[in-house]
């Protein structure tokens, strides 16, 4: 096990990535603390952890809220008395150029993708440093690393979290935190399969999105999960600031 003994908040735990993290965490030892806005997909996650025979609990929150980012931070410390590890999984994805993005969807995107992300992180880490320190792994995107056609809001607010990791890096090394950022290309999740099958032709929308990297398919959750477990396990203590690709080659 690469996780005894550990406690893990992840954020979007409810679907996809997130889901796949947790479940995986969880095999691998971790108390797990899934996180999601949505109580049932929350909730069926931590119910898989447990058919496992792993532990875990759903704490409800939308990580735009600071209040609600709090009271789960302090319902995960009395629950296990600790925070070692913080994944963000949590986030939204939105198609469009700069003309055809409205401001609210801008809002909202920033919102959730950044500003949720900046949350957790900014009451996560007195709790870490009070613990002697922990692992934060940000999930990213192939496309915070290189534009994408009609992306934008996505696009920014992707290149966003890795700027927000790499300086959570830097300032907090020497209270023995690490931060690292996730970068998976398309992956087979709600995500990206619901806005295929919302194209006038789905088949043809997923194989645009397979064609374009080398490996020619869409990744899977738990290809994305064990990169996340690397940074989060105590294997890898000279990892921080750390951008890991996880996308079939696309963007070499
Ligand atoms: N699936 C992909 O192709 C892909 C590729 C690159 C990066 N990503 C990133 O990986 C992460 C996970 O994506 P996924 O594919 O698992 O998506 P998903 O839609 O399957 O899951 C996202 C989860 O985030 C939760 N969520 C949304 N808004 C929230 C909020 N305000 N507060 C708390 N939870 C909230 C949703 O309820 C959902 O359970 C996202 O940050 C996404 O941008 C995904």
């Amino acid at each position: 096990m690469r996780l005894p003994n550990k406690v893990a908040i992840i954020t979007g735990a409810g679907s996809g990535i997130g889901r796949a993290i947790a479940v995986l965490f969880a095999q691998e030892g971790a108390k797990v603390a899934v996180s999601d806005i949505d109580k049932d997909s929350g909730r069926a996650t931590v119910d898989m952890i447990k058919e496992k025979g792993g532990e875990a609990f759903f704490v409800s929150t939308d990580i735009t809220d600071p209040v609600q980012v709090q009271s789960m931070l302090a319902e995960v410390k009395k629950r296990y008395k600790k925070v070692d590890i913080l994944v963000n999984s949590a986030g939204i994805f939105l198609v469009g150029n700069i003309v055809d993005t409205n401001e609210e969807m801008w809002n909202k995107i920033m919102d959730i993708n950044v500003g949720g992300t900046f949350l957790t992180c900014k009451y996560c880490i007195p709790l870490m440093i009070e613990n002697g320190g922990g692992s934060i792994i940000n999930i990213a995107s192939e496309a915070g690393l290189t534009v994408w056609k009609g992306l934008i809001a996505y696009c920014v607010s992707k290149t966003a979290v890795i700027a927000l990791t790499n300086s959570i890096a830097l300032d907090f090394a020497s209270k023995n935190i690490r931060a690292n950022t996730v970068c998976p290309g398309t992956t087979e999740t709600p995500m990206p399969l619901n806005w295929a099958a919302s194209q006038p032709d789905p088949e043809k929308a997923r194989r645009a999105m397979e064609e374009v990297r080398p490996a020619n398919r869409l990744g899977k959750p738990e290809e994305i999960a064990y990169g996340v477990l690397y940074f989060a396990s105590d294997e890898s203590p000279y990892a921080t600031g750390a951008v890991l690709s996880i996308d079939g080659g696309a963007t070499v």
